[in-house]
């Protein structure tokens, strides 16, 4: 199709999951992420373009959207994740250790969607398509995590009233629980993963190619008039209904 597609947090899961089926169908992908080593490994493999760029950094941002070339077709926001995984569970934790969680989150998931787009929204041509990660984790998780994911859903709403006279869609998928990934940093229990999958009503984990093929549709010709939504991808385990 010889579209150009830029995944952010391309290096890893579902992102290199997505990055991965567009240039499977023959579009031009590039690949961001912090980790350079992981990001130029991942591109060699599945033959796409690694920018190693901080999405939360904004001169890092405007330095990437540089780089990339005047046109683009489909972005995908996915850089993210849950911020509290990555640091001892303080009990007791102090007003200020309570900040910084939330900053960490809310920089990790809502800044680096919105500094991206903003940066190469100029590049979008007509008919294509913003398309951000958000998670099941919004509907009812009382953390700054799920605060910052249902924060992205809103803000993707907003957006698609802004980009939809210039013929682009802009919309969110939220994800249920899918398995290998780096989601979980090796906490993920045996008995919480177990709860995860009962509470679907396909009894199974994800698969991150379950969000590659939903991200590939709504980029498709077929999705042109899909925009403002939020798709829930999670077997079931939460219903829109
Ligand atoms: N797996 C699940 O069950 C699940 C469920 C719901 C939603 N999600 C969402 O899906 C998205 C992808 O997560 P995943 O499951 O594939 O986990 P993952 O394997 O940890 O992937 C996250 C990716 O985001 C990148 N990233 C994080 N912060 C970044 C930043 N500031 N700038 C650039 N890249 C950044 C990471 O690369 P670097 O470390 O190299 O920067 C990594 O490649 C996330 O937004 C997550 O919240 C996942």
């Amino acid at each position: 199709m010889g579209r150009i597609v830029l995944v952010t947090g391309g290096g890893s899961g579902l992102g290199k999951a997505v990055a991965a089926r567009f240039r499977a169908s023959g579009d031009t992908v590039i690949i961001t992420g912090r980790n350079a080593d992981r990001l130029a490994r991942t591109a060699a493999e599945i033959d796409v373009r690694p920018i190693t760029c901080d999405a939360a950094d904004p001169s890092q941002v405007a330095q990437m959207a540089d780089e990339l070339g005047p046109d683009l077709d489909v972005l995908v926001n996915m850089a993210g994740g849950n911020t509290d995984l990555d640091r001892p569970e303080a009990q007791n934790p102090s007003l200020e250790q309570v900040m910084t969680a939330w900053r960490a989150n809310l920089d990790a998931n809502v800044l680096t969607a919105v500094l991206t787009t903003t940066a190469v929204l100029d590049k979008l041509r007509p008919g294509g398509s913003v398309i951000t990660v958000g998670s099941i984790g919004a509907e009812h998780a009382a953390s700054s995590y799920g605060a910052a994911k249902a924060a992205l859903a809103a803000w993707t709403a907003g957006l698609s009233s802004e980009v939809g006279p210039q013929g682009l869609t802009a919309n969110s998928i939220a994800p249920g629980y899918i398995a290998e990934t780096d989601f979980f940093r090796g906490k993920l229990s045996e008995q919480r993963r177990t709860a995860l999958i009962d509470a679907t009503h396909n009894g199974r984990a994800g698969h991150p190619s379950d969000i590659a093929e939903t991200t590939f549709f709504l980029a498709s010709e077929g999705a042109r008039h899909i925009t403002g939504q939020t798709l829930h991808v999670n077997g079931g385990a939460h219903t829109t209904r």
